[in-house]
């Protein structure tokens, strides 16, 4: 039977589970029942979705990723390369806390770069970036750049990851797409020119040139 969304033959698929158009699955990987997973996503070599998690749609998987129950992953969304994602503070072998998940909502737009731990119970808001191999244990806001063990703030990136640096008036301008964006009265950054919950329009959504040539090292 022909399906909407493209498997690796060496790709796992319980049933029952929802896949979206589009969506392809590389080797190895694993999709447990109850997943439900969104239209044009890329779930790369030995990534496994367990029961009953929800991704949106164009989420961007790199290979060695499990994403545990409890996880929630909003549209957009990137996760790097052999990221880990938690579901039980507390892990102890001998108590069984299957029913005890604890959430990590990831929202739209967020990333993940590689190596990075995410410590379940924590929402990184939209258009954040954490940094490779950064220890995330709080929440990130939106547009907020973190790194390290543990993550702390660097500032703010742009929907297209760039540091947001030197406002004008209050105004952050991204270096590469020209989208401009502040902090508003309740402290949260904010774009001025696109709707938080829309996607980018087609014609930004090609990247011009690498991250250097527009972040050149110090
Ligand atoms: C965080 C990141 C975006 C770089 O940001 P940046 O602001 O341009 O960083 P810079 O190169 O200017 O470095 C600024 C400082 O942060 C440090 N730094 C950079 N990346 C870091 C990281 N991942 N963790 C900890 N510190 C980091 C630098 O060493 C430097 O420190 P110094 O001021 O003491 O010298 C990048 O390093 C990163 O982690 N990107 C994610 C890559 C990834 O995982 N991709 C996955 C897809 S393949």
């Amino acid at each position: 039977m022909s399906t909407p969304y493209q498997a690796h033959p060496s790709a796992v698929i319980d049933q029952p589970c929802v896949i979206g158009s589009g969506t392809r699955i590389w080797h190895f990987s694993h999709v447990c029942e109850h997943a439900v997973i969104g239209a044009n996503c890329n779930l790369g070599q030995n990534v496994m979705v367990a029961p009953g998690v929800r991704l949106g749609s164009n989420v961007k998987v790199q290979n060695n990723v499990s994403i545990y129950s409890g996880t929630i992953v909003e549209d957009d969304v990137f996760l790097g390369p052999s990221c880990v994602l938690t579901n039980v503070s507390n892990p102890r072998s001998q108590v069984v806390r299957r029913s005890l998940y604890e959430q990590t909502l990831i929202r739209r737009g967020a990333s993940v770069g590689a190596n990075a731990t995410v410590v379940c119970g924590v929402t990184l808001g939209r258009y954040c970036l954490i940094a490779a191999g950064a220890v995330v244990t709080r929440d990130v806001p939106d547009y907020v750049l973190v790194s390290g063990v543990p993550a702390r703030s660097r500032g703010y990136v742009s929907r297209h990851g760039h540091p947001l640096r030197r406002p004008v008036d209050g105004i952050y301008t991204c270096p590469e797409s020209g989208l401009r964006y502040s902090v508003d009265s309740s402290g949260r950054m904010r774009c001025l020119d696109l709707d938080e919950e829309s996607p980018l329009p087609d014609e930004m959504a090609k990247g011009t040139q690498p991250y250097r040539a527009f972040n050149p090292q110090p």
